[in-house]
């Protein structure tokens, strides 16, 4: 109210003001006007009064009767206008005069003065106007007639006008005013109505922005997507991400809300040992590595396949257990598969056909019938578990990877208000590719059941609206990074995965764990290791490796017997016929190459097919000179970013392929084609040749990134963003602006 008053006076009170300028300025053409109409009308008047004065005195005058002129002419005087007369010969002179004529005036009329009117004499007490009439008897002029009118009136007159003609003007200016104020104030209702539904994203066709403001929708949209993430980019910098902030995070954004995360892969596996006593191993999986401590710091419900020949002895009988085992911080819930469910589910459709499918690493996949039934069972069973774990109808639920791409879908039917983080930890390949896939509607009609879908890069989240676009009846809008299907929408966004910083183990001096490592495999203690730490998948690279080994020692024979690439290779999925293979393939190369080498110091190979606990990988890590990652692809690598933690004296080369999410985010690594085996050898002898200096410059700039974007900004940007879209949602629903479940985008 106060504020459409205080709109409406700055409009008014200047326009107004104008006005009044306008008058005054007016008012002196006013005056001069009104001056000349009244002279002109005094002229006319003069004319009549000669006339009547005329018949009047021209007999007492014929009779010399001065004294009866006089009186005539001041009786003539009554009229309230006239002010003197006076009589004068035809020669010139005064021949009677009423009391008021002034003797000064004479028999002549005045040149025109300052006003430019001719008979026109100002004087103090107001202007008087002088007219000479010529008085005549049978043609002969028998004298002339002074008139002089009293113009005061014409002053009193003039006022009065000014006065009018003022209030006219603001009068009008006020009206004006009004109208214009009303008029400017209802259309900016409209528009400003419009920015409103604008900047929220409304599409309703009552909603919609006017056309006059349809130039501006593309700007304010990417005005406010800047300030948006400008602001996320300014909360998360001024973060400093550590397993505290996250727990604040979850406090603050999230209001502690309950935290479900679903994985096929469980962080802790309980294995029966020969004498009765169960061991616990941790897997080698990037997606534990990433998840575990970040659910260390929230706390909440882990879901996960149950696996382990031990793992239904460890759980209570509803499969829960409390992990780590030894500082308990969250649960595992255990969901337990038959071995058919997990042929047909997990070695079949993800691992021969998903995977596959999203690799370029050029095996086939495979799809059949009865794998994807599994597959779809197995999405259900897991979606009951979440809804048996939630104790609230709107949960945070994080799903993970390939292994539950229906997921979301089932899930969102079951608790609508919850909210869905899908992360896919793999590549998305192009729709060309992922056409080959019998299921792809399916596939993605379960995807896009989540709330946010994360890749590991830009190029994924790019290669996923395109493949939606190619089959699915939907609309992207690339500047909100959003994919809308039958009016719900899923933002599509790069969170690209990392490691906990600092790394958890207390390290030992980097000196001692070199010796310690070299004596353990009984080489001397000035010789090069370089060291390849994968699971024991085709997508890895690990032939190729190998080959570049034995390249870099025919290119640089000097190395012959002075280096070894030690490869930790944890035997994965080996159910499978292509990873029993792939297992054959790379012992017969490592076989191969040592031989051809043999005899000539330590061998160029060392392969350990085994599962290495995380402290061991670790300080193979620290010990070794060069570290390989040679994915033929893969989503990101998490290993490159270990190594980079792991290098506290800010040493070591990492050798990196250009086809992991990983080398967008640590180009200081020497970046290698794994196909082209001379380039991989020569950045090994890059590498093993390379300076102390540039070691430390490429680490510690590597080593700079890695602390900044770890783990828990990882987890903490997916986060906020969930918290944000939760914060609208319940707005929403306060105010009760949308029931028809559309969630909007994030900004
Ligand atoms: C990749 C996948 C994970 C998986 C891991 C190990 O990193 O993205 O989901 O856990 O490989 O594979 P496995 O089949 O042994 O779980």
């Amino acid at each position: 109210m106060f504020r459409s008053l205080r709109l409406s006076l700055r409009f008014i009170v200047p326009l107004t003001a104008a006005l009044l300028g306008l008058a005054l300025l007016v008012m002196p053409l006013v005056d001069s006007l009104m001056l000349r109409w009244f002279v002109r009308d005094m002229e006319i008047r003069g004319e009549l009064v000669a006339n009547s004065v005329q018949q009047l005195i021209a007999t007492p005058l014929a009779n010399g009767d001065l004294a009866a002129v006089d009186d005539q002419l001041e009786r003539v005087l009554d009229d309230e206008r006239l002010y003197a007369l006076a009589l004068c010969s035809p020669d010139g002179r005064i021949v009677v005069r009423t009391a008021t004529y002034p003797q000064s005036f004479g028999c002549g009329v005045p040149e025109p003065g300052r006003r430019g009117l001719r008979g026109l004499i100002e004087r103090n007490g107001g202007a008087l106007h002088l007219a000479a009439q010529a008085l005549q008897t049978d043609g002969d002029e028998i004298g002339r007639l002074m008139i002089v009118h009293d113009m005061s009136f014409v002053e009193r007159r003039s006022n009065e006008t000014r006065l009018g003609l003022i209030m006219f003007f603001v009068l009008a200016g006020l009206v004006v005013a009004a109208i214009s104020a009303l008029v400017a104030h209802l259309s900016l209702r409209g528009w400003v109505a419009g920015v409103r539904s604008l900047l929220r994203g409304e599409r309703a066709p009552a909603s919609a922005p006017s056309p006059e403001l349809q130039p501006l929708v593309g700007d304010l949209r990417e005005m406010l997507r800047d300030l948006e993430t400008e602001r996320r980019l300014h909360d998360e910098a001024t973060m400093s991400w550590t397993p505290q902030t996250l727990r604040r995070l979850l406090r603050e954004q999230l209001s502690g809300d309950e935290v479900i995360v679903v994985s096929n892969r469980e962080p802790y596996i309980h294995i029966d040992e020969p004498d009765g006593g169960i061991r616990v191993q941790r897997p080698a999986s990037g997606l534990v590595t990433a998840v575990e401590p970040v659910m260390r710091a929230c706390s909440g419900t882990w879901i996960a396949h149950g696996s382990g020949s031990a793992d239904r002895r460890a759980a209570d009988p509803q499969g829960r257990l409390a992990v780590p085992p030894d500082s308990p911080a969250y649960t595992l819930r255990r969901v337990w598969l038959t071995g058919e469910e997990e042929r047909g589910y997990y070695y079949g459709f993800s691992n021969e056909g998903l995977w596959p499918l999203c690799h370029l690493a050029h095996v086939r996949p495979v799809f059949r019938s009865r794998d994807w039934k599994h597959y779809r069972e197995i999405n259900r069973r897991f979606a009951d578990a979440v809804v048996q774990e939630a104790s609230t109808e709107d949960p945070v639920v994080l799903v993970h990877d390939y292994h539950f791409a229906l997921l979301p879908r089932l899930v969102r039917k079951r608790l609508p208000k919850a909210t869905i983080i899908m992360f896919w930890h793999i590549p998305w390949p192009n729709p060309e590719s992922f056409g080959v896939c019998p299921w792809k509607e399916e596939i993605l009609d379960g995807l896009l059941g989540s709330d946010i879908l994360g890749f590991h890069t830009p190029f994924h989240c790019k290669n996923f609206a395109e493949t939606v676009d190619r089959f699915v009846e939907s609309r992207i809008e690339p500047e909100s990074s959003t994919i809308v299907v039958r009016g719900r929408r899923t933002r599509v966004e790069a969170y690209p995965i990392s490691i906990a910083w600092p790394a958890p183990t207390e390290p030992e001096a980097i000196a001692h764990t070199r010796t310690a490592l070299r004596e353990r495999y009984g080489l001397p203690a000035t010789h090069r290791i370089a060291l390849g730490v994968d699971r024991l998948d085709y997508t890895k690279g690990i032939v190729e490796r190998m080959r570049a080994v034995e390249r870099l020692l025919e290119l640089h024979p000097r190395w012959i017997g002075r280096f070894t690439l030690v490869q930790i290779a944890a035997p994965s999925r080996s159910a499978l016929d292509e990873y029993r293979r792939f297992e054959a393939q790379v012992s017969a190369a490592a076989a191969e190459i040592n031989e051809r080498f043999e005899g000539r110091g330590p061998a160029p190979i060392r392969l350990l097919i085994e599962h290495h606990d995380s402290a061991s990988v670790f300080d193979h890590y620290r010990a070794c000179d060069v570290c390989v990652v040679t994915s033929l692809h893969d989503g990101m690598n998490l290993v490159a970013k270990e190594f980079v933690s792991s290098r506290d004296d800010e040493r070591g080369v990492l050798i990196l392929s250009q086809f992991t999410g990983a080398a967008r985010e640590l180009p200081e690594a020497l970046i290698v084609n794994p196909y082209h085996i001379d380039q991989v050898a020569e950045s090994m002898n890059a590498a093993l040749m390379m300076s102390e200096a540039e070691q430390q410059a490429r680490m510690r700039s590597m080593r700079q990134l890695v602390r900044e974007f770890n783990v828990f900004r990882w987890a903490g940007r997916m986060l906020l963003d969930a918290g944000r879209l939760r914060r609208r949602v319940r707005l929403r629903e306060r105010i009760g602006a949308r029931s028809d479940g559309i969630r909007e985008p994030l900004a």
